[in-house]
């Protein structure tokens, strides 16, 4: 099965990006054929910084490659190595009414969030409904946040096909994560816009200090503590084996605890876990050209498939080039 998804590289990765999506995308690469894309034409709609950008678009190839991607196994590429993706997006948006994309609550949300409604925001379903349909993946895992997008997707493919009476597209369908919403140290959804996170590979020091500060309720230490309405059992839950939290829930219901105790547990549990990743990724990032050659080699991968999509999308809508 083809599989395919992608991350914007918009803000530093934190634990929400990891268990609701990274983490998935690495479990596939045993199963299926992969392909994961960075999508820094995305990012477009909110970093304005190249400089940040080009950070930024190393940064999350770093962090899959620490936290376990295998190139040999999975095809890791750059959105922007594969141009025919915005020619797509255009070739989509004149089979698309304006009506469905104004119901995209995404766009909603993050105007709410106070970015700006750019026509790059607006369109940003098109573009990754380009992203998807050039590769013809069956499977798109995704966290909840972005099915909507992935249905937007199903319906351009059908305006595509229906238009030109080819099925040109094969219809995706998103394979939605288990993944529980991460909580932040302040008990929001864990988000680079709200401040709150713990990022993969901050600065040891820095996030065990995050970590001691995550929001608790106000019982006593005596008192018998419910561990599914705490954020620092959130955390234990994901970075502890199921034995040793099946042990902390115990203990949260019995009493006698302090939430500080658990916290230092999850303090080190991050530690354990992203300690050995963190001098993997920094290795990796002291050898940019190795680096820069498996983005590459995945780009031309990539780009060999949607070139071959890209000639039967030109020849069903009679767009003629020099290329095809
Ligand atoms: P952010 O909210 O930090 O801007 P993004 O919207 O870029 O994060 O999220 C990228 C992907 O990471 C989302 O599709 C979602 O699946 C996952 N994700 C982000 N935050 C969380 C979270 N707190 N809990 C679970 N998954 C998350
Ligand atoms: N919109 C996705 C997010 O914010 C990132 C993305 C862009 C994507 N193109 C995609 C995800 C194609 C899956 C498939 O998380």
């Amino acid at each position: 099965m083809r599989v395919l998804s992608g991350i914007q590289s918009s803000g530093v990765l934190h634990l929400g990006n990891y268990f609701g999506a990274m983490k998935q995308h690495i479990e596939d690469q045993e199963r299926h054929e992969c392909f994961f894309f960075i999508a820094n034409y995305h990012s477009l709609t909110t970093v304005h910084d190249a400089a940040r950008l080009r950070q930024l678009t190393v940064d999350v190839a770093l962090d899959y490659l620490a936290m376990g991607l295998d190139p040999a196994k999975a095809t890791l590429f750059r959105q922007s190595d594969v141009p025919e993706v915005t020619e797509l997006a255009w070739i989509l948006s004149t089979v698309t009414g304006k009506g469905l994309l104004e119901r995209a609550t995404s766009y909603k949300d993050k105007i709410a969030k106070g970015i700006e409604p750019s026509m790059g925001l607006f369109c940003y379903p098109i573009l990754m409904a380009a992203d998807i349909l050039i590769y013809r993946p069956q499977l798109v895992p995704v966290g909840k946040d972005q099915l909507q997008h992935v249905e937007m997707t199903q319906d351009m493919a059908g305006y595509f096909n229906n238009t030109y009476g080819r099925e040109v597209f094969v219809r995706p369908e998103a394979k939605l994560n288990e993944a529980a919403i991460v909580p932040g140290v302040d008990g929001q959804k864990m988000s680079k816009s709200y401040g709150n996170t713990i990022d993969l590979f901050g600065e040891p020091k820095a996030m065990k200090k995050r970590i001691m500060a995550i929001v608790t309720d106000s019982t006593p230490v005596d008192a018998p503590k419910d561990p599914e309405n705490c954020n620092v059992f959130a955390l234990l839950k994901l970075l502890a084996p199921p034995e040793e939290t099946a042990q902390w829930a115990e203990r949260y219901r019995a009493g006698g605890m302090g939430y500080g105790e658990a916290k230092k547990r999850v303090a080190e549990l991050y530690e354990d876990f992203f300690g050995p990743k963190r001098e993997r990724r920094a290795a990796l990032a002291a050898r940019p050209d190795e680096l820069e050659n498996i983005l590459r080699d995945g780009g031309r991968r990539a780009r060999s498939v949607a070139q071959s999509v890209m000639a039967d999308v030109r020849d069903a809508c009679g767009i003629m080039t020099a290329r095809s």
